[in-house]
């Protein structure tokens, strides 16, 4: 008798197992995105691609834009936690300060992905996976194209992107591992143009005015496209030419920086795809259904763009983004 109870309750157990799985529908899953703004084009096309990604697998997204401030995305988090969704996603502008809210995110048992930044590494148990490229390699690729193409001489100006991002900080590390290997090439101005068009054009002018009208800057590394496409404008103002005078290589991979190197005004690009999501998505889903935790990183592809096919780039990008 006792033995037959006992199958019972495994039986039981099982039928109960098999019928949440079966149950599992990623069409009711519903996922808090904390978008840092829309600041640049990239940051834009990632969200359109975050609500395509979510649209496709028939997840609910409910969207918050933190104006670029910190303060607002965890405000959003909380928001987030309060109404118990069932994952979040966070672009973190900056690296630090997720501590608390975090921690309130995982006492609640909901998982958070990062998408395209990194926080401090102290948190890493605070986040369940991290969808991101290499940034340190982006900033390497971007220095090695323009050793090759200067010679490995060159007098550089360089945009950081936001103040305190990880993204900031490692594409600024990788550049310049490269530049310390050649000895004629210098960083000779480094300031922020916070990711953003309008700061990467008067930075860039500023720049300029400190070098000689930008007659001693022969090159420009800028940590995102839209600030080199700012900064553009403040070299052909100066009277000068950008893609020649000053050779302009960025990072991103926008349609309107294949459009300026198809006309010869920028030279390289190192592409960021902006579909984070769907690498988050395809986790989340398996973490639901079968409990498989995702790598802690899913690393994107990087990949270096040049005039040769900018046009082509513009055509394709232009429809997509
Ligand atoms: O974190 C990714 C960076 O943030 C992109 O390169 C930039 O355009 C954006 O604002």
């Amino acid at each position: 008798m006792k033995l037959l109870k006992m199958c019972l309750v495994v039986v039981s157990l099982v039928v109960l197992m098999a019928v949440s799985n079966v149950a599992f529908s990623a069409d009711k899953l519903v996922v808090g995105f904390s978008q840092i703004g829309a600041e640049s084009g990239w940051r834009s096309a990632e969200t359109k691609v975050t609500y395509q990604e979510a649209d496709k697998r028939g997840v609910e997204l409910k969207f918050s834009d933190a104006q670029q401030k910190q303060e607002n995305q965890i405000k959003a988090i909380r928001a987030f936690v309060a109404q118990e969704v069932d994952a979040i996603f966070l672009a973190p502008v900056v690296e630090t300060g997720w501590t608390t809210v975090l921690k309130e995110a995982k006492e609640a048992g909901i998982p958070v992905f990062l998408l395209d930044r990194l926080i401090e590494d102290k948190d890493v148990d605070l986040y369940t996976s991290a969808i991101v490229s290499d940034q340190v390699l982006e900033g390497r690729l971007a220095a090695e194209w323009l050793a090759e193409a200067t010679g490995g001489k060159a007098n550089i100006v360089e945009l950081q992107g936001t103040v305190g991002a990880s993204v900031t900080n490692n594409r600024k590390k990788g550049f310049e591992e490269v530049v310390a290997q050649h000895p004629d090439m210098k960083i000779i101005h480094s300031q922020s143009g916070d990711f953003t068009r309008s700061k990467g054009k008067e930075v860039m002018e500023s720049f300029i005015k400190a070098e000689n009208g930008g007659k001693n800057i022969t090159a420009m590394y800028a940590h995102n496209d839209d600030m080199a496409i700012g900064a553009i404008q403040a070299i052909k103002e100066a009277g000068l030419i950008p893609g020649k005078d000053i050779l302009v290589v960025s990072i991103d991979g926008v349609p309107d920086i294949f459009k300026a190197m198809a006309d010869g005004e920028a030279n390289a690009t190192v592409e960021l795809t902006p579909n984070m999501a769907g690498p988050a998505l395809d986790a989340l889903i398996k973490f639901k259904a079968d409990g498989v935790a995702p790598p802690k990183v899913i690393q994107t592809e990087t990949k270096v763009y040049l005039p040769d096919t900018a046009q082509a780039e513009y055509d394709r990008r232009k429809e997509l983004y």
